[in-house]
């Protein structure tokens, strides 16, 4: 059985409010469009094509980006819906591309959690019309599924065209159905717009199957929230907080301990070890990867971050595309910029900001100091308020430290500048020349006091 996937993503989302194309709106950090591409490839069809119309340059140019476009881009086909019509007409914009032998499965931009397992029992090599119902509490603004005496699924009807009666039908229409191509081809080709919208609806091809005699499957899916579109921001913020608490349950299965899974957010990907202890308020954005046994202070960020084994990040740390190796101990109030590579047991203390810069293992920089383009040997103890001067408001130059060096606080090394090994740096020094291995360099104006200066008294 050959499987196509129309995935409809052409409507300009009114309800939002936003000049963003509704379907660019982003759950945990991904635009809705792009949860819906990865389910649908994980279904394996032979071809995902996707409606686009309303800013669809846009749409094209955002989701072509992702590297699940670039992997498996072959399969996406985008359609073009000019004038948004309604979702039948959507739908029709894409058949005539599809295999009329093909079963097609129909996916909403706008219903981003849907799961494959949830939509495959939809994909028969049978006759039937089949469509994903759910019952909703509350099922303002959706399509109402009409049955007749028997059971049996007759016409959906808009929460805009409903009668009285029909609005308090609770089982609605998630607008995911699947069936062969040719014949959905014959039942949209019927659709009329004559209703409250004056639009051409997706659902009403489920007349033309009942008048043909085809069977129409209603499959009720068991998850609300899977089901769940976005309308409004509103209907985003919600789902924003159902995603967070799946991906919050997946962890706590995984053994990792969140202190309250309500207040952590994941916004891409994260692997995260056994026995880790998350505190509140933490963010990982992008791909993220922690090893066992780590502890993450509250309000921490770590984005697009590798961290290994047994690390300690205190509280109010962010980490952004860096390196971790295992035992570190970061923050509380640490920045990580990008390319910090640390090597095993490093510590990088309060108000400390690194960038570009490798520290090997044991090395420490831990009170307010500013460490960019640096290589730093291992057991390095940097004292406080070190500033590595790195930009000559032109280029960036490089400091390299050996090992087992003392930098006295207050020092800054004007780079390019060698610290050569085990040398040590007297406190409050302006290092501007390389300093010899094993030597003590002293950059500062030496010290006098003045025995008969008189203090000066109030005239
Ligand atoms: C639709 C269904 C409704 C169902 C609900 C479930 C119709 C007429 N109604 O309503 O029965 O309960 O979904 O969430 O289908 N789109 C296009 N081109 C268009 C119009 C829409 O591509 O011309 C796309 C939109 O971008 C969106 C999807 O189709 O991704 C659904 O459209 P939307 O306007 O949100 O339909 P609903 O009013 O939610
Ligand atoms: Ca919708």
């Amino acid at each position: 059985m050959t499987i196509e996937i129309i995935i409809l993503a052409a409507g300009q989302g009114t309800r939002m409010r936003s000049a963003l194309p509704k379907v660019l709106h982003c759950i945990g950090g991904k635009p809705m469009l792009q949860h819906i591409i990865e389910t649908s490839i994980k279904l394996k069809p032979q071809t995902i094509h996707v409606v686009v119309g309303h800013e669809k340059d846009w749409v094209t140019r955002e989701i072509n980006k992702l590297n699940v476009v670039e992997e498996t881009g072959a399969l996406i086909n985008w359609v073009e819906q000019a004038e948004q019509l309604g979702t039948g007409h959507a739908v029709m914009q894409a058949t005539s591309w599809a295999n009329p032998s093909s079963t097609i499965l129909i996916l909403n931009g706008d219903t981003p959690l849907i799961q494959p397992e949830t939509v495959s029992p939809l994909i028969t090599h049978s006759e039937s019309l089949n469509l994903l119902t759910v019952e909703l509490d509350d099922p303002v603004g959706m399509g109402r599924v009409i049955r007749d005496e028997e059971g049996q699924i007759r016409k959906i009807v808009e929460h805009k065209d409903a009668n009285p009666g029909q609005l308090l039908i609770k089982e609605i229409n998630t607008n995911c159905m699947a069936g062969n191509a040719a014949q959905i081809t014959k039942w949209l080709a019927r659709i009329k717009n004559q209703n409250a919208q004056n639009e051409y609806y997706l659902p009403d091809s489920i007349v033309g199957a009942v008048s043909d005699g085809v069977p129409v499957n209603g499959i009720h899916a068991h998850k609300q929230e899977e089901v769940a579109g976005v309308n409004s921001r509103l209907d985003l913020s919600k789902l924003e907080r159902k995603y967070q608490s799946i991906q919050a349950n997946r962890l706590l299965f995984e053994g990792v301990t969140l202190l309250d899974p309500d207040r952590l957010d994941i916004r891409g990907e994260c692997q995260i070890g056994m026995d880790c202890v998350i505190d509140i308020n933490v963010i990982f954005e992008g791909d993220v990867s922690i090893g066992n046994n780590c502890v993450i202070g509250a309000n921490s960020i770590i984005k697009n971050s590798t961290i290994g084994d047994q690390c300690i990040i205190e509280p109010n740390s962010l980490i952004d595309q860096s390196i971790l190796g295992d035992g570190c101990q970061i923050g509380p109030f640490a920045r990580i910029r990008p390319g910090t590579h640390l090597g095993k047991r490093v510590k990088i203390g309060n108000f400390v900001e690194t960038k570009k810069s490798k520290i090997d293992n044991e090395s420490k920089v831990n009170h307010l100091s500013y460490v960019g383009d640096s290589l730093i040997g291992k057991s390095v103890n940097v004292g406080a308020g070190v500033i590595t001067c790195n930009y000559d408001g032109a280029n960036k130059h490089q400091t390299s430290i050996g090992d087992d060096v003392f930098i006295g606080s207050g020092s800054q090394l004007v780079a390019p500048v060698e610290i050569g090994k085990g040398a040590t740096i007297g406190a409050g020094s302006t290092i501007t020349k390389n300093a010899p291995e094993g030597t003590l360099t002293i950059g500062r104006s030496k010290q006098k006091s003045i025995p008969d200066w008189v203090k000066p008294s109030e005239k």
